[in-house]
């Protein structure tokens, strides 16, 4: 079973970002644990992080090859970006969308979504560990298939 996490813009800078919202760990220290929960799961997982739409579009369309499920934190992507959406819609991959922060109750302008109407669900507001409760619930939607 393998899963591909895509980190969005911005999130190479984790721990030096506001850390009052996003919290001090660093991407490294959030991958580190994602890649510990994915080995206990038994899940082959590739981690990947995109400044660009561009690069997070193609990954979207490779991951057709050889990937289960999608784990997508695409940052500020998230609010405005059709052209993410497009992709997951075109790969019909299930795939679960993740935030740090708890979107819904920041700026106006974070707390809708084009994103999450195209995934089986979302997990926002636990910090790095949306991503490990994201490992767990694809591993059990994709053994239930
Ligand atoms: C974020 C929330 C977005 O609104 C923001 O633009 C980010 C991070 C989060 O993980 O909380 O870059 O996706």
């Amino acid at each position: 079973m393998k899963v591909l996490v895509i980190h969005g813009p911005n999130l190479n800078m984790l721990g030096v970002r506001e850390p009052e919202v996003y919290g001090r760990r660093s991407l490294e220290e959030i991958n580190k644990s994602i890649r510990e929960e994915a080995e206990k799961l038994g899940i082959d997982v590739e981690i990947v992080q995109y400044n660009g739409e561009k690069e997070i579009i193609e990954k979207i369309h490779n991951a057709l090859k050889d990937t289960q499920g999608i784990i997508i934190n695409p940052g500020a992507y998230t609010h405005y970006s059709i052209a993410i959406r497009d992709a997951l819609v075109s790969v019909r991959l299930p795939a679960i969308e993740v935030h740090l922060s708890n979107i819904y109750s920041r700026e106006e302008f974070r707390q809708h979504s084009v994103i999450a109407p195209v995934c089986l669900g979302g997990i926002y507001g636990f910090g790095g560990a949306s991503y490990i409760l994201a490992l767990r619930a694809l591993k059990m939607i994709l053994e239930e298939k």
